[in-house]
């Protein structure tokens, strides 16, 4: 997918090392702040481990992290905000792989947790990692910042108004005309959202004035419907080695995507759109936020 959305070089040093970097420093964190709960039933414990540490892109912690030191503090100081929101997203791909929704036996390059463990198991994996999550907001974030907006801003953009109701909405949606308003209403719902309260919980992280952390929301939202957008392009043109999950799948399955709308062509336009609007939502922070601009990019070039 060409990139061609704007004038500006992103920064230099920017490529997806950085985010693979930023995986590498953060996953090892991550196990650390889960193995030191030793109450967990173990079975539970394990399928939670498997859920959370399988490789993932990082993505929504990185961005986080970013946005917390674009707002002038130290990744450090993220560290909740940016282990909260993976928590949500590993609850969200676990449900999402269901079998009573998109019914998926690979994730990641795994079997999903619902085949490695059970299906039970998996359920409780989601709800317990969506519990973990603000467990962790409430016990890791910085004393100086604003628990209680953190813990509005995870719950709004998770539940019926986020991320679980663009999922309603997604499967509401499967087998109906395909509608280009309502597949952005999913997309900005079901993975917009998440993106979207991954740079605001950064921002919030770094006690950041509202403006900045508006501006940070209004990327985070068009950065995931970008990301979303370039997911259902590779559903049609990825493979399955490739991505670590099943493709070809969306338009068997009948699903609100874009290129079910609108068609290739023209999804990889709508994705260049958003991923612009991101870019455009943080010209106020000038070159300090490249590298953040160079990730939209990454959202919409990305091959797997
Ligand atoms: C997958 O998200 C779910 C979607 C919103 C399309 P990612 O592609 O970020 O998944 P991981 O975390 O890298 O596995
Ligand atoms: C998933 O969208 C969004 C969430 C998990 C909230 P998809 O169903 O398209 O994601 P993949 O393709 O299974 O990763
Ligand atoms: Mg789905
Ligand atoms: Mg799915
Ligand atoms: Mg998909």
């Amino acid at each position: 997918m060409s990139t061609k959305t704007d004038n500006k070089t992103p920064a230099p040093t920017w490529s997806p090392d950085v985010l693979r970097d930023f995986a590498a420093a953060f996953d090892p964190k991550l196990e650390a702040l889960l193995s030191k709960k030793t109450d967990i039933p173990s079975r539970l414990k394990d399928a939670m481990t498997y859920a959370l540490l399988a490789p993932g892109k990082r993505m929504r912690p990185y961005l986080a992290t970013q946005c917390c030191q674009l707002a002038g503090k130290t990744a450090g100081q993220a560290f909740a905000a940016a282990a909260a929101i993976e928590c949500v997203h590993c609850f969200s791909l676990v449900h999402d792989d269901l079998p009573a929704m998109d019914d998926d036996d690979l994730r990641r390059g795994r079997p999903t947790t619902h085949k490695q463990f059970d299906e039970a198991t998996a359920i409780l994996v989601g709800d317990a990692l969506l519990a973990l999550a603000f467990e962790i907001l409430a016990t890791g974030s910085p004393k100086e910042a604003n628990l209680g907006q953190m813990v509005q801003v995870l719950a709004e953009s998770t539940g019926a108004t986020g991320m679980i109701g663009g999922q309603a909405a997604d499967l509401a949606g499967q087998d109906q005309p395909p509608s280009i308003e309502k597949t952005q209403y999913i997309h900005q719902r079901k993975t917009g959202c998440l993106f979207s309260a991954a740079a605001k919980l950064g921002a919030l992280a770094a006690g950041a004035p509202d403006a900045a952390i508006e501006a940070m929301g209004r990327f985070g939202l068009q950065l995931g419907l970008a990301f979303q957008i370039a997911d259902d392009l590779l559903d049609v043109t990825a493979s399955t080695d490739q991505m670590g999950k099943a493709t070809s799948k969306d338009a068997t399955a009948g699903k609100q995507t874009y290129p079910a709308c609108v068609g290739i062509e023209e999804s990889k336009i709508a994705a260049e759109r958003a991923a612009k609007q991101a870019i455009d939502a943080l010209s106020s922070f000038g070159p300090g936020a490249a590298d953040l601009q160079a990730l939209a990019k990454y959202a919409i070039s990305r091959n797997y």
